[in-house]
């Protein structure tokens, strides 16, 4: 392996990260007690695991949030094997071995090549028992962390489906289109569009003000860029502030966990209403983990987004990965045609007829 130039899709096909998320989420379990306590209560409902947590563990599980990552934490400890669930129940299993440790070879590599991104989750996780315990969000978009968030968005993994949603947006996308990049942040969407295209019209808009800066940072083509200003659109919930029908392609990536739920239906409507007739959607987020397996299929795979759903929780806003089937209805409810869904339900191309 050369550690200097690393083969992204070989890398990726190593699930490094995904292992490596796991084995910090089940480490993590271990120290705060709560393999322990699962084992000790041997067979349970959901309900009952989270009461043992909050009366044993201090936990404050209350809200959604909170309780949707005791939620997750129990679904990626049934996909490694610790539980199985029968009728609502769930039955815990000694096991050795549920997620092989990495080798030293494989930590260099992460080293080297993923630190952004594991950097990123391991302080997530480091303070996932406090918030547990009730305290405030670790993360959130003020420009205190606009360097956090560049690290971790960085990571090869994004880079590389940023390339194929690009290509499979603009495949038959003519000359000077419109593209909105909707909640640029850090700018790695609109650097990847501005290198494969330069007949496009880029506009740009995010709800954070210090990401304006720090994405011209990274363009050279940044003068010829339309940046819309966050003071004219308050986010997710609120208006765009573009008119019916104007672009050829919306570009969102890694955003959609942070629409509040109650607001999702009413965020695709308004990209919906500002792309043209026969304008695309481009979406880069990942599908939570369906018991069928019909739409996130790999095992790691899986197992990252699982790890990936609770460690981003302790981060203002973030409400959680959809279920593919979820997503699918909402967007053909709202007139979406909904053909081309990708690579384990991560990347989406909708269409506007
Ligand atoms: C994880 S970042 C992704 C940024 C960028 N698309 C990328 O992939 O590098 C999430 C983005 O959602 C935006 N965001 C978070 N909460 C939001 C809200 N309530 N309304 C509008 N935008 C929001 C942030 O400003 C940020 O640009």
């Amino acid at each position: 392996m050369n550690y200097n130039f690393p083969d992204t899709r070989l890398l990726l096909s190593q699930f490094l990260v995904q292992r490596y998320q796991t084995e910090m989420l089940l480490k993590f379990a271990q120290e705060e007690g709560i393999l322990r306590l699962l084992e000790s209560i041997d067979t349970f409902h959901i309900n009952e695991a989270i009461e043992a947590l909050q009366n044993k563990l201090n936990y404050q599980l209350q809200d959604r949030l909170r309780r949707r990552m005791i939620h997750t934490l129990i679904y990626l400890l049934q996909e490694c094997g610790y539980l199985s669930l029968e009728n609502t129940r769930y039955q815990w299993h000694m096991i050795e071995n549920a997620a092989p440790k990495l080798k030293d070879e494989e930590y260099k590599i992460i080293e080297v090549s993923f630190k952004g991104v594991v950097g990123f989750f391991e302080e997530c996780i480091k303070y996932s028992g406090d918030f547990l315990r009730g305290a405030t969000p670790r993360f959130n978009f003020n420009a205190e962390f606009t360097s956090i968030w560049e690290s971790f968005l960085g990571n090869a993994e994004f880079n590389f489906a940023r390339s194929i949603l690009i290509e499979l947006l603009m495949f038959e996308k003519k000359e000077n289109s419109n593209i909105l990049v909707l909640c640029f942040g850090p700018g790695f969407d609109l650097v990847k569009i501005s290198e494969r295209f330069s007949n496009v019209k880029l506009f740009g808009l995010d709800f954070a003000e210090n990401f304006y800066d720090k994405a011209k940072s990274k363009l050279s083509n940044s003068h010829t860029i339309e940046w819309v200003r966050s003071d004219r659109w308050k986010g997710f919930g609120f208006p765009l502030p573009f008119q019916d029908n104007c672009m050829e392609v919306v570009f969102f990536g890694c955003a959609d966990p942070y629409i509040p739920v109650e607001k999702r239906r009413y965020a695709y409507k308004e990209i919906f209403r500002v792309l043209k007739h026969e304008g695309s959607l481009g979406i880069l987020t990942n599908s939570y983990p369906d018991q069928e397996k019909k739409y996130v299929k790999d095992k790691w795979i899986r197992l990252g987004i699982l790890a990936h759903d609770f460690c981003e929780s302790v981060c203002e806003g973030w409400q959680g990965f959809h279920e593919a089937v979820n997503s699918i209805k909402l967007f053909k409810e709202i007139g979406y045609h909904t053909n081309t869904v990708m690579l384990n339900a991560s990347i989406w191309r909708l269409d506007k007829p």
